[in-house]
């Protein structure tokens, strides 16, 4: 990345300009922001309620590698990496629910706490012992039901990280909600353009002017690894403009939140949007510098869920994320073509791209002096 180009895009933000190409473009930088950023911090995984039985399992797959979810026999939640101990190929191929997990390669198997069950032909190994041959658990801890995980031993937990955000969101009471419905889009683009495009309002009179249309939003002060902003409206726009939103406005809902829409970004790469009846995440997985994964999950109130209508009344809902979800991408994979020019300069920001500036250089702040050459 060019230094200058760096340079302007730390200028105040009348002045700034966005960041270089290569912010976007060049494998290099993926691969220190995959160490550096990626594997670093905390990544949201699914919700509790989504593995709510014994023997309930989903798999991932991550910037650090496949993983699963599993509900053990005894309640607990855990999270394992998905490969098997003996040489190591691809245990939980599907979600679903067992009570156990059998390498199809050579029938290890392994209990739902992890534990090696059954290992054939293992009789003359020496020194073999079956408690060491566990599968190997990755970090996770659960925030009001919202699973994630992280691949460094030295991250510290999870309530650092999330900051103010369980305060700001405490009257929508997330712990109260289950997952009712998830799409997954596999995206041409870089990561970070997913989540620029989700924290301003400039392009949704444009981009989405049949859809959602002219939106208006004003930028939250916060305390830690998260940015927020609040797309003003005294209705939910978790579905279309329009329509009447089904669901009542969750009870108990603080002054503030009433105003509108929350959205955020969960540092590095998850992002819950909280209406006033709903809320409903979209979870970044970063697959190469130019190729993302996109997982859109909605949720509601449980009581809500619950209701004899709910199928019916949810579906506006689902329809507006997966359209607008699709719009996006669309565009988003056309803006990663084009910063691929060989003449691509950076352009210069409008005012409604605050968000845009900070959340490159949280990213940028985080890589090393290789990879970011001061000016
Ligand atoms: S790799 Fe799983 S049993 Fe051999
Ligand atoms: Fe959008």
């Amino acid at each position: 990345m060019d230094p200058e180009q760096l340079a302007a895009a730390q200028l105040t933000l009348n002045q700034a300009s966005s960041m270089p190409a290569g912010f976007y473009t060049d494998p290099a930088v993926f691969v220190a922001e995959r160490e550096y950023v990626l594997l670093a911090n905390w990544i949201f995984l699914a919700r509790t309620d989504q593995v709510a039985h014994a023997g309930d399992h989903r798999t991932f797959e991550t910037v650090g590698g496949p993983v699963f979810l599993v509900r053990g026999d005894d309640g607990e939640l855990r999270c394992f990496a998905n490969f098997c101990r003996h040489r190591g190929s691809l245990l939980v191929l599907e979600d679903g629910n067992s009570k156990q997990f059998v390498c199809l390669y050579h029938a290890w198997s392994y209990r739902t706490d992890g534990s090696l069950l059954a290992c054939p032909g293992m009789t003359a190994a020496e020194n073999f012992d079956r408690a060491d041959n566990g599968l190997a658990p990755v970090r996770m801890q659960v925030w009001a039901g919202f699973v994630f995980v992280t691949f460094n031993d030295d991250a510290p937990p999870l309530t650092a990280a999330l900051g103010d955000l369980p305060d700001r969101l405490a009257s929508h009471r997330p712990q109260d909600m289950v997952c009712t419905w998830t799409v997954t889009l596999d995206v041409r683009c870089n990561w970070k353009l997913i989540l620029e495009n989700a924290m301003e309002t400039y392009h949704t009179g444009t981009l989405h002017r049949t859809s959602v249309g002219a939106q208006q939003s004003r930028t939250l002060d916060t305390v830690g690894d998260w940015k927020c902003i609040q797309v003003t409206s005294g209705r939910s726009i978790a579905t279309l403009p329009g329509t009447t939103p089904p669901f009542p406005v969750i009870e108990g809902l603080d002054e503030d939140a009433r105003q509108g829409t929350y959205f955020t970004v969960l540092h590095p790469a998850c992002q819950f949007a909280v209406a006033q009846d709903c809320l409903w995440w979209l979870n970044v997985t970063p697959v190469a510098h130019d190729h993302s994964v996109l997982e859109i999950g909605g949720c509601f109130p449980k009581a809500v869920t619950e209701t004899a209508s709910f199928a019916t009344d949810a579906a506006p809902y689902y329809e507006r994320w997966e359209l607008v979800g699709r719009e996006d991408v669309g565009i988003l994979e056309h803006q990663q073509r084009a910063l691929g020019s060989a003449v691509y300069r950076p352009g210069r920001l409008s005012w409604r791209d605050d968000m845009v500036q900070s959340l490159g250089w949280w990213v940028i702040d985080r890589l090393p002096a290789s990879i970011v050459p001061r000016a």
